[in-house]
Formats: C-alpha cells, structure tokens, sequence
C-alpha cells in the first residue's frame, strides 16, 4: 500500500554551501516551509536572499519499506537544488514554482539512519525562469513549499485527471489514469474507481494487465452519474474519485483526487460559467509575503485565498507570475474563487534550454493542477514577453493536449500580438477598457504602476486609486466582448530596486503588503460581498484634502441607500452613483457639499455612514472627529493553531481611533511580546505604515497558551496603550 509521510520536520540549515561530511554542529535546526533568511518588510537588498545554502536530514524509513519504491516529494524549492543520499548524488533540479521528486530507493539504507544533503542556490539564475533579465517580482530563497515521503508498491497509481463532462447535460465523468509497474513481468490487476465513495453507486471496476517495467495509459468511463451537484462560486461542492489498484485480494495502492462539476468557457461575447454569462472581476495575487518571503505555510496560503473572497470579494484570481502553493488552490477549490494560472516568467524570453524549461513548466503546472475545478485558463505565455510564435505555439499545443478541457490564455501588453491561444488576454494599461481586437478577450491587469498607492498617501489620492478600480471596472461590464477585468494588484508586493518605490517595495496593492485595506479595497469589498458593507472613503479631516474640506465624500456599500450624518444630525440620503458607474452591480455613492466652511470648528463632528438595505438600517462606519490614537488593536487572525512548530498567522496591529479606524498618519513604534512556547516573526519593534501593520507568529512543538502583548513605546507618544491577545497552540 501507498504510504505518505509528511517530511516538513527535523531539517537542519545552513546559510552557506556545505560539504557532505560537515559537522551537524554548523546547522541550525529548521523546519519546513523555510526562507533561507527573514527580511524587514521593506529597505532590503535582493541581493541579501540570493545564496547558496545547505539543508540536511537525517531520518530512518519511518516504517518497513517492504518491497516499496521511496521517494521524496518537494513541493517547491527556490530556485535551483542538487541533492544526496547517504552521499550518492541523485540529480538536479532547476526551478522554484513547479514540484519535484526523487527516487531514494537505490541508495536506502533500510534499517540504519539515511542522510539527505541538499544544496540549495537562491541566486537569481539567468539560465532558469523568470530570470535572466529584469523582474518586478521578487523570488526569495528557501526550501519553502512541503516535502513529503512517499512509500509505493512497484504497481502502482501515477496519476489521475479527472475529466467531468455534459455537465450541464447529463454529467460524466471520464478518468486518465497513469499506472506504473516497476517490476520485470506483466502484472494482472483489479482497477476500481468510486466517486464519493461506493454510496451513489458511480462505481467502475476492471481487470488491467500491466506491462513489464512500464507504464499503462486507461481512460475510463464512469457509469451514468445522476443528481450530481453542479460546482458553484456560491456552492462549490467537491467529490472526492477514488482510484483503487488490487492485485489479487490486496490493495497495492490507493489515491484520489477531488473533483467538481462545473462549465466554464469564454465565448467571443464574454466568460460563461455553467451556462451563464459570468462577469469576472479579479485581483492579481503574488505569493510572497512580508519578512518569510515566499515560506507561507497552509494556514497562510488559504487565508489568502478568503481574503480575496470574503475581504475582497472577487470571483478570479489569476496566480501571476506563476504555479501558486496547492493550499492556495485547494482553499480555491473549496471556497468557490476562480483562478486563472500562469507559468512563471515576465517580459524576457532566454535561450533554446531556457524556453525547454519554460514547456517544462507548462506540463509541470498542468500535470498537478488540472483537478482543480477553480482553474478555468491556463496562461501558457510569459507574462509581456515579445511574441515568440514557435514557443508559444508549442507551449499552446502541450497545454491542450495535456488538458482538452481548458482554454488556454497568454498575457500580453500590446494589441498586434498575434493570438495563438483561445483566449486573448492582455494587460490594459490605457486607464479605462480598450475595446478588444480580438475574442475571447480577458483583461488580466489594469493599473497597477500608473498610480501607485500608499496607505500613508494623501485621501484624495487614496480616493483616486480607488475610483480608478471603480470605473475600470464598470467599464468592464459595458464593452462588448470583455469577458471581466483582473486589477493589478490584490497585495503590495516586494520587489527589485528597477521597479517600485525604490524601498522594494511596488504599492500596487488595494490592500498593503501585510493584507490590510486601502480604500481600493473597500470599493472592491462593496461589489463582491454577499452581507451588507459600507465604507466612507476618507479619514475625516477637515485640512489634509487640496483646499480642505471633504467634498466630495465617496463611500463605498453594496447598500440600496445611505444615510450620511455629522454629529447627531442628518446631512442627507444619498442613492449609489448610477450616472458615472452605470454598470457596476453597486455604484459607490458620491457625496457632493459636505463644504468646510459649514463643518468649521464646533460642527465639525464624527462622521457617521448608516446603509439601508431593504429599507432597514443595516450596517454602519464611524469615524471620530478627534483624530486621537484611542486605542491599540491587536488582532490575530486565528485562536487556535496547531502545535507543529509549523503553523503560522498573522497578528494584526492597529492605531485607531475610539471607532477603529486606523490613524493613515500614525508613526509610533509598537513593541511586542509573545509568552509561551511559539515565535513572534517580523520586525519589532514596529514603526505603524499607514496606521495599521502585521507580524506573524508560528507556533511552537508544544501545545499550550501564547499571550502576545502590544503596547506603544514611542516615548511623549498620547496615552498608555496596551493590547494582548491570545492563542491557543494544540
Ligand atoms: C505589468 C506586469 C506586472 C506588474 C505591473 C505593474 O506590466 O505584468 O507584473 O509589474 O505591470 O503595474
């Protein structure tokens, strides 16, 4: 039978390449997802994460190895590893968004301690992608994605794709199956194949021979599924295909994949999701993050993905530059946000072993991901590169013969490039929609670095960068053939000194680095979220504005109406803003005459947004007039982690003022401190970034309480204030 270990504990680390006989004594114990070194969130040098390291292993085969072949499983290792076992080299390899393997059983000591010696380069290698010129990304190093150990019978199951077809008609379910047979005679075997299980009867069974020493193709049709439950955005549901390989009475293998019913297709006139026109609205995603760089854990990845559903209410993603963690789309799967996936690279294409790795990528990405019912466009292009009509034609081909189910897509930045792909995708940096040369058309990035935005900017900018997104994307929804418009970006993001705000840092994100809101984020909240939102667009100050005052006040709701008062009293009742956003499900709401010369001095009073919906008052914002740093909020986003030394979120701090609303100019420092067995991660003290920051805190081996406390240490700075909170480590 299959066995699976995790393999994320007990690696030692090194910073610096190490010989294979080096003492244990000049690593330090790590475990995994790692970054081969912690950065502040901003004002590094790239160059300080690009070296070559050492990681090591020892382990004994966690149970008898029986005849079973052992390999280890890598989920991605940034960029380029050469490993050894027990001091046998077993290979290479170059590429840090796509998983990879090796065979250990040749070099296996069964029954005595076995070393895994793993060099790690974290250079940016010219000869591998994205490399080789310039990236508004940055890669960081680390073995940073899971490792797994894995136990196989010499017949075993390699792969399943689950291929759901006639959904919307009668559905079926067809199976390609990769079976092995390492051994040197044929192999006589029972396949079975069940969908959720033997229950509804979607049961498939066979006899198989399997070649000597090779692999076997099948495809297999399952029987006529009945009341199959259609995968929605609103409902995603997801079974689960078991595959089943017996030889005799014995169960050689077992693995399984889930799988969801659903039709998704770009037509000329727009994206179509079962059946229906289905405007998408997206954000663009980089999987990095403050301080660990891109070693995210589970709990991280798929918090990303809620923060983009729930925070930011899209329905797509599109995972540039690259293959993102299998957390991230496994929280995809299951929370109902499409995704549109890309192989990594941007602008450069390299020489004739640069673009073979970029094919490699391609059947890498499609080979894990295809199960995905999230997935609906592979994007088989570099990001902006020149057109290349023979690589791309290749890359093209590769992807629809791996997966015949799924359109293809390539972005590209100029309107002449030839389409090769079924999907033209194309990055609009016109400030509004261009109409389309050709469809199926996607817009997969608007603004982005034509207005870069701090959460420490000035309102009207903030505002500004806002209403950007705002008319972008209503005017998505007018012009014809526009199947939906992804925004760049979701999350500010590190990058090199060439690009951003030369503290590497590109503030392109409607939220910032840390995940936290811009205003941005809050006209995208107001479009996509499903329980009542309202959000005033400003900071309520009477002199930060050109010219002061706060005419007009934007607000964003996915309200009827809103009520808008100062103090106690009633300025008015406003509707959503139909005459400049015609199209957007709900308009923001514009203000006009809340002038400064009416709120001077003493009628200057909290400002209070009440959104009606359905005629009754149902959510409210307030924000003080003061402008006093009233509290100190600590916010971590889970209670609960588990005790593995592994596990990770984030812990949020905040200025605020009595309402919480975070003070865009607050600059006191904010120290923290963590008691009980876990590790506070990120720079601390902390200097406040628009008001607001976040830290992160991993968890220790040993269950138990972690109390982290905050308190202001700005010495003159307004007030004593303190926060804690809690976490509970099991
Ligand atoms: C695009 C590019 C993105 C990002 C963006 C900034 O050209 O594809 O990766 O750099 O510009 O606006």
């Amino acid at each position: 039978m299959r066995t699976l270990h995790d393999f994320n504990h007990g690696w030692l680390f090194a910073a610096r390449p190490l010989p294979l006989d080096a003492d244990d004594s000049l690593f330090d114990p790590v475990t995994i997802p790692h970054t081969n070194i912690l950065l502040p969130h901003h004002n590094f040098d790239n160059a300080d994460y690009q070296f070559i390291s050492t990681y090591r292993k020892h382990f004994h085969l966690p149970e008898a190895r029986a005849g079973r072949f052992v390999s280890l499983d890598f989920d991605g290792a940034m960029t380029a590893v050469t490993v050894w076992l027990n001091g046998h080299r077993l290979g290479e390899h170059a590429g840090g968004y796509v998983p990879f393997s090796f065979d250990l059983t040749p070099f296996l000591h069964e029954n005595a301690e076995n070393t895994i010696q793993i060099e790690l380069d974290s250079t940016e290698r010219p000869d591998i992608p994205p490399n080789g010129y310039v990236v508004d990304y940055l890669t960081f190093g680390g073995i940073y994605r899971d490792v797994r150990l894995r136990l196989v019978e010499p017949a075993h199951i390699d792969g399943i794709f689950a291929k759901p077809k006639h959904v919307l008609t009668r559905p079926a379910l067809d199976v390609d199956l990769r079976l092995r047979n390492l051994r040197g005679e044929i192999r006589e075997c029972r396949l079975r194949v069940t969908l959720d299980g033997d229950e509804h009867g979607f049961q498939y069974e066979t006899l198989i021979f399997l070649p000597a020493g090779g692999d076997y193709n099948a495809t297999v049709e399952m029987p006529p599924l009945h009341d199959i439950q259609l995968w929605t955005p609103d409902q995603p549901k997801l079974y689960t295909l078991n595959v089943y390989l017996y030889g005799g009475q014995t169960l050689l293998d077992h693995a399984w994949t889930r799988v969801g019913f659903r039709d998704a297709v770009f037509k000329d006139d727009g994206f179509y999701l079962n059946g229906e026109r289905f405007p998408l609205r997206g954000l663009n995603r980089h999987q990095t993050y403050p301080y660990i760089g891109g070693a995210a854990p589970a709990r991280l990845q798929r918090r990303d993905a809620d923060i983009l559903k729930d925070e930011l209410g899209v329905n797509l993603v599109r995972t540039s530059h690259y293959p993102q963690s299998p957390h991230f789309l496994n929280r995809c799967d299951e929370i109902g946000l499409l995704v549109f996936e890309e192989i990594p690279g941007w602008q450069f294409i390299g020489d004739s072993d640069w673009k073979a790795l970029v094919l490699r990528d391609v059947e890498a990405m499609i080979t894990r991901d295809r199960n995905h019912p999230s997935i609906i466009l592979w994007g088989v292009r570099i990001n902006e590169s020149p057109d290349d009509d023979a690589l791309y034609s290749a890359t093209n081909n590769l992807a629809h013969r791996l997966d015949p189910t799924r359109q293809t897509g390539g972005v590209r930045n100029f309107t002449t490039s030839r389409k090769l792909e079924d999907v033209f995708t194309y990055n609009d940096f016109s400030n509004t929609i261009i109409d389309p040369v050709v469809t199926p058309y996607l817009v997969t990035e608007f603004s982005g670095h034509m207005f870069p935005t701090k959460t420490w900017d000035n309102e009207l900018r903030q505002i500004e960068h806002a209403l950007r997104h705002a008319r972008i994307q209503d005017r998505a929804l007018a012009v014809p053939g526009v199947s939906g418009a992804i925004g760049w970006c979701a999350f500010d993001y590190n990058t090199h000194r060439e690009l951003g705000s030369g503290d590497r840092i590109c503030y392109h994100g409607v939220s910032d680095i840390f995940r936290l809101p811009k205003f941005a984020a809050d006209f995208y909240a107001s479009q996509g979220l499903k329980t009542p939102f309202v959000r005033a667009a400003t900071f309520w100050t009477q002199g930060d504005r050109d010219e002061g005052g706060n005419d007009p006040l934007w607000v964003f709701s996915n309200c009827d109406e809103i009520e808008v008062y100062i103090g106690d009293e009633l300025e008015g009742r406003y509707q959503p803003d139909r005459e400049t956003f015609p199209n957007l499900p709900h308009p923001p709401f514009r203000v006009p005459n809340l002038s400064l010369i009416r709120l001077w001095g003493v009628h200057y009073q909290d400002l209070r947004v009440v959104g009606w919906m359905n005629g009754e008052p149902a959510a409210e914002h307030r924000i003080a007039a003061d402008g006093l740093p009233a509290q100190l909020m600590l916010i971590p986003d889970d209670e609960v982690l588990q005790a593995d030394a592994i596990d990770m979120t984030r812990v949020v701090i905040k200025l605020a003022d009595k309402y919480g609303n975070r003070l865009p100019y607050a600059t006191a420092a904010v120290a923290l401190t963590l008691e009980g067995n876990g590790t506070l991660i990120g720079e601390n003290p902390f200097p406040m970034v628009g008001g607001q920051a976040a830290l992160y805190v991993r968890a220790g081996r040993t269950p138990g309480v972690l109390t982290i406390s905050a308190h202001v240490i700005t010495s003159l700075a307004r007030g004593n204030l303190t926060a804690a909170a809690q976490i509970t480590c099991r």
